[in-house]
């Protein structure tokens, strides 16, 4: 009996195992407790032996037990220690740090330009009245001005903006014929446009406007000189030509001097030497009027750009889609500049 439950007990491989063990051969069912329990029955004589060897079986199997126990559970914890060893040398694995979309840097960038010129930033619905979007603006129903801006209209008179300009009137609006209003508005615009390298049919417009009492058409060149050397380096240089806008006369459109023009054969410039990066103007004096404004006491300037386009010069970005298809090949790219 002693034998097979010291053999059994140096099998055991685990601490469930040796419970068990003690629990057959010692417990209140066990072959000793039956053997001590039944000794009443024996001669008077070999009671004395009889108990002794049980007890002293009982105390045997017992120590190797708790023995065995011990080594059991010594193992468990080097087992546990081996698994949890921590490799201090091993390289750690990179964190993947995200960052600002390369289009918000851009409209941030700008927002901080203006504001440093005293500028406040207004924002303004995309879902807009046709009211706000063309008439406020000078293009009353049916102007043929109105096909410059091809429309996604929701009802027949409500459109989806397409471009950051109703905010000229609505801001005058709410400025109720007192200047100084000092404001860009950036923005979603929509076009119904085919999508190509350089159109979308979704794009941001960053909208400006100044009004005030003598506030010049140089006033406007001044301010988008500043704008333009210190978004694009000090070295360039900006020309306003005349253009139109049915809500700014004069309209012009402002170009900056291109980047390392080599000549006839420049992507950029097509060997102009210049590139187109804003509309804007002298604010006309009938939308001055319609939205509260005396256009004999204020003038003011308004002008929109379009950022996209301005981060396509900066960076050397190709494809407008590029910044609405959210490939982050193309977005971790900009990961390290500023
Ligand atoms: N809203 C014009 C456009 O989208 C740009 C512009 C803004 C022109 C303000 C003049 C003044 O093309």
């Amino acid at each position: 009996l002693k034998e097979e439950a010291v053999s059994k007990i140096e099998e055991a491989s685990n601490v469930k195992e040796i419970q068990d063990i003690r629990v057959a051969y010692l417990g209140k069912k066990g072959p000793i407790t039956e053997i001590l329990r039944g000794m009443g029955k024996l001669p008077a004589e070999e009671r004395p032996k009889m108990g002794q060897l049980g007890n002293e079986i009982r105390a045997i199997i017992s120590d190797k037990l708790d023995e065995k126990m011990e080594q059991l559970e010594k193992a468990a914890v080097a087992e546990k220690l081996k698994k949890e060893t921590i490799d201090v040398t091993m390289p750690g694995r990179p964190v993947q740090k995200g960052n600002h979309h390369p289009l918000t840097r851009v409209v941030e960038e700008i927002e901080d330009l203006f504001i440093g010129m005293g500028f406040s930033i207004a924002e303004g619905p995309e879902v807009e009245t046709d009211y706000y979007n063309f008439e406020a603006l000078n293009l009353p129903k049916n102007h043929p001005a109105r096909d410059m801006q091809d429309s996604f209209y929701i009802t027949e008179d409500i459109l989806l903006r397409t471009h950051t300009s109703p905010m000229q009137a609505r801001t005058m609006e709410k400025h109720e014929g007192k200047g100084p209003v000092k404001i860009i508005v950036p923005g979603r615009v929509y076009r119904r446009d085919t999508d190509d390298a350089t159109h979308s049919h979704q794009f941001t417009q960053i909208e400006g406007l100044m009004v005030g009492e003598n506030v010049r058409m140089s006033d406007l060149k001044g301010v988008l000189q500043t704008f333009a050397k210190e978004m694009f380096g000090q070295e360039r240089e900006i020309r306003l030509r005349p253009s139109f806008f049915p809500f700014t006369e004069p309209s012009v459109e402002m170009d900056i001097s291109c980047f390392n023009c080599g000549g006839e054969g420049c992507s950029v410039c097509k060997g102009t030497g210049w590139i187109e990066i804003l509309g804007g103007g002298m604010v006309h004096p009938h939308v001055l009027e319609m939205s509260g404004f005396d256009s004999k006491k204020y003038t003011g300037f308004a002008f929109g750009m379009g950022p996209e386009r301005i981060a396509m010069l900066k960076y050397g970005i190709e494809d407008i889609r590029n910044f609405y298809t959210n490939d982050v090949r193309f977005l971790k790219q900009f990961n390290r500049v500023n």
